[in-house]
């Protein structure tokens, strides 16, 4: 979006009439004052002052310019935002810049199935007998809104028949999930009986459903939606997008393992919970809390299973940089269940005594059960312990080295001996861009073109795979680029830098965005483009090839065919430089 354009949006946009529409202001002198949305205070901070058309927390920082302070209280792309408000102040954008919904079809049709559910539990006969069940699991009315729980009938075609008298296509009733099609080719509804959890997405829009059984001899305890173009749970987390106001003002979120967890939670006052459905967290997962907030507090189950499971969500939450802490629930309860016999307070409290940072709930967890004079107890241990400290900091494998000595009956200096890889000592700054080579600089010069321009990007991401960049982190930032692109028409520098980890982002700040060529804005030709491609593809293969000469040569005299076919082609390929498309 032109400079110009963004100018005009927050011109138009009274900083005072935004603001109030989230914050109640009073007057005082020229300005107005009101409690910081972004985060937790009693005394009001935040100043907007309509003469400058801006609006800032003088406590924590946080605000801005119209456009700034509407994508961070909603929690958009700074693009959006600027959209949002365009429309609102009657500004036309010309068409290419505006993004259309691509999924409103489908979204409506979840919608409608939601209010259908929600309808039938407050509505029907046998969705009283699911209200009784709620009420005696304290889920109360206003639960049950926020949640928009829902109850499925037992009557195998309704939901299909509402979705076709109101005009629906069976295809996407089908490809949503909500309808199946049995195998005498007639029609019936996924969920039947069964309490219903709407799941949306981060924008809000419900994309898929699932259903609990209230009854004990069914087997399978809650059944989901299937995967579709809208229902990725890999890539979902329930709660998040209505948790998204209390996450950013506690500066928090809360993992659960279960619905009824968040739900529990939320009415204990806790209104930050989310919960990943069923499944591993995954990366996707880690990022989307990532965009949310810095820190998490995993709470899953006091079981061996949500030990587990929280084991393994640390390695996965680490990866992305955020800051975790473990909350253990006592006598292998869920949280749900400790609400339910302790009350809201004394769960509040866990919060002050049963906390652990990532390293602390780990050792605890490896040496949970563990006979320390059985000899595979003891090599079992000990490897988890030096598995988890390989990479961290000096500090905390101090601590933990000399835990482990003691816990061991052994003197420290033999565990300080055991090898573990030394930490790779970053270069000063000035050093690493000495060093730049004119390959390495080829591949800054392509991320500078890819964030300028979205034509560069796919021309750079059809000539060179991910792997052909050298520097891993200018190659994990060329798949970023490629994946902001794939949402939006124009990359806003501020917004991308948002996305990204700690280290991506002082990579970008501290070597590219220092750069001349990047300060004088050069625009970048086409054919300029292609020549440092061919570079970078060059460099890639000669690497590849020293690689397979390596591999070929340890291999003796039994080299495998594969390999050797591989390095003909990485030979022909060199040869024929110019690989144009
Ligand atoms: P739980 O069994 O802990 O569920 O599974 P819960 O939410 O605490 O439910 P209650 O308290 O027994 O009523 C945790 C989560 O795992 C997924 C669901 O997302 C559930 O919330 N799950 C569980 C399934 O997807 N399928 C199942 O059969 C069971
Ligand atoms: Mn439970």
């Amino acid at each position: 979006m032109e400079e110009k354009l963004i100018q005009e949006i927050n011109e138009k946009t009274p900083i005072l009439d935004l603001v109030s529409e989230f914050v109640s202001l009073s007057k005082r002198g020229k300005n107005y004052m009101g409690l910081c949305p972004f985060h937790q205070e009693k005394t009001p901070s935040f100043s907007v002052s309509p003469e400058k058309n801006i609006a800032k927390c003088m406590s924590c920082g946080e605000g801005g310019t119209p456009i700034n302070f509407y994508r961070k209280i909603k929690n958009i792309s700074f693009e959006e935002a600027a959209q949002e408000l365009a429309q609102r102040a009657g500004i036309q954008i010309k068409q290419v810049n505006v993004k259309k919904e691509p999924f409103e079809k489908e979204f409506k049709l979840m919608e409608e199935v939601t209010n259908f559910y929600q309808f039938n539990l407050k509505h029907s006969e046998k969705g009283h007998d699911v209200l009784d069940y709620l009420v005696k699991r304290e889920v109360n009315d206003k639960l049950i809104d926020h949640f928009r729980l829902g109850y499925a009938p037992p009557f195998g075609n309704t939901l299909y028949q509402l979705l076709k008298d109101k005009g629906y296509e069976t295809t996407d009733m089908i490809k949503l999930g909500v309808v199946k099609q049995s195998d005498d080719g007639s029609y019936y509804d996924l969920f039947s009986d069964r309490l219903i959890f709407p799941i949306t997405n981060p924008k809000g829009n419900v994309v898929g459903f699932s259903g609990r059984t209230l009854n004990k001899n069914e087997n399978a305890k809650y059944i989901n939606s299937p995967e579709s173009v809208i229902f990725k749970k890999g890539s979902l987390l329930y709660h998040l997008f209505e948790a998204s106001s209390a996450i950013r003002k506690s500066k928090q979120a809360i993992l659960y393992e279960g619905f009824f967890d968040v739900i529990s939670s939320f009415g204990a006052g806790i209104e930050n919970g989310i919960a990943s459905m069923g499944t591993a967290l995954t990366k996707d997962h880690a990022k989307l809390i990532k965009n949310m907030t810095s820190s998490l507090v995993i709470a899953y189950d006091g079981d061996s299973a949500g030990l587990k499971a929280s084991e393994q969500a640390i390695s996965i939450l680490e990866k992305e940089g955020l800051k975790i802490e473990v909350l253990t629930i006592p006598e292998k309860m869920d949280p749900d269940d400790f609400i339910k016999a302790y009350g809201p307070e004394q769960y509040e409290n866990l919060f002050a005594e049963f906390l652990k940072d990532p390293y602390q709930f780990r050792y605890a967890y490896y040496k949970m059960g563990k006979n320390l004079q059985n000899a595979n107890d003891i090599q079992a241990f000990k490897l988890n312990v030096m598995k988890m400290i390989e990479y961290a900091d000096i500090s905390i494998r101090a601590i933990y080295i000399k835990k482990l000595a003691d816990d061991l009956g052994i003197p420290i200096e033999e565990l300080s001996q055991t090898k573990t890889k030394p930490q790779p000592k970053p270069l000063p700054k000035s050093d690493r861009k000495m060093m730049i080579d004119r390959h390495t600089r080829a591949e800054y010069y392509l991320i500078f073109a890819m964030l300028r321009d979205k034509k560069h990007a796919k021309t750079i991401q059809k000539q060179l795979k991910r792997t052909d960049f050298a520097d891993h982190v200018a190659s994990s930032i060329r798949s970023k680029i490629v994946d902001y692109y794939d949402d939006h028409e124009f990359l806003v520098l501020e917004d991308f830098l948002d996305t990204l980890p700690q280290e991506e982002r002082a990579f970008l700040e501290d070597i590219i965005l220092n750069d001349w060529f990047w300060k004088i804005k050069v625009e970048m030709q086409d054919i300029e483009i292609l020549d440092y491609a061919k570079l970078v593809k060059e460099a890639s293969l000669k690497r590849r090839l020293q690689y397979l000469n390596e591999k070929i040569k340890l291999s003796g005299d039994h080299p495998k065919e594969k390999d050797l076919n591989e390095r003909d082609q990485v030979i022909k390929d060199l040869k024929h430089k110019p690989r144009e498309v």
